[in-house]
């Protein structure tokens, strides 16, 4: 557990909520067809649960699906390993398929997650995340929907995590 007293607000509730869904609404705008949203677990369930309420006001009608993964970073090398924990059930063939994330850091999570679902046959995969930090690509990915640009800082709250605490923060918040 990590007390509160310390974090500082770096993007506001209302911030979050007003992009949201103006997000939706880019979404709604690309008319997706038989969509797919699949959040990426853990870090996307807070944005994911107000992404997919928005949709709705954006009168879309995703199907929802959730895949869980993990990526490892060793120290003494710059290549990551993406793990699958958890897949999704549902064919994603020639649907329009909607990726969710936190935060796009190395991109090696999203490029993972979006060659996956390209090799099963869906009709196209996009990517949404809620955060993008520029110039930390480590694999060639552009996000098609982007919440908002992140500084160079760890960050956590609205999902995101420090071993597991402040997800519970409603904002997104850096430690001082
Ligand atoms: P990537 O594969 O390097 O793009 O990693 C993206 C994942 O790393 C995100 O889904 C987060 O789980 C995690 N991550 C990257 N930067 C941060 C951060 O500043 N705070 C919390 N988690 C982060
Ligand atoms: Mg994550």
């Amino acid at each position: 557990m990590i007390d509160h007293s310390n974090i500082r607000i770096l993007i506001s509730e209302e911030a979050i909520a007003q992009r949201i869904q103006a997000l939706a609404v880019e979404i709604a705008a690309i008319q997706p067809r038989k969509l797919l949203v699949v959040p990426i677990l853990k870090g996307s369930f807070m944005f994911a649960a107000d992404l997919i309420r928005a949709m709705y006001r954006a009168k879309l009608s995703p199907d929802v699906e959730f895949m869980q993964l993990s990526s490892y970073r060793k120290a003494t090398t710059s290549s990551g390993q993406v793990d699958i924990v958890k897949n999704i059930e549902s064919s994603v063939e020639d649907r329009d398929v909607l990726l969710l994330d936190d935060i796009l850091e190395s991109g090696r999570t999203l490029a993972y997650a979006k060659d996956l679902l390209s090799a099963r046959g869906a009709a196209s995969v996009l990517t949404c995340v809620l955060l993008e930090k520029p110039h930390k690509r480590a694999v060639q990915i552009i996000p098609d929907f982007v919440g908002f640009e992140c500084p160079d800082k760890f960050v956590v709250g609205y999902g995101m995590d420090v071993a597991h605490s402040l997800r519970e923060l409603p904002f997104v918040g850096v430690m001082v």
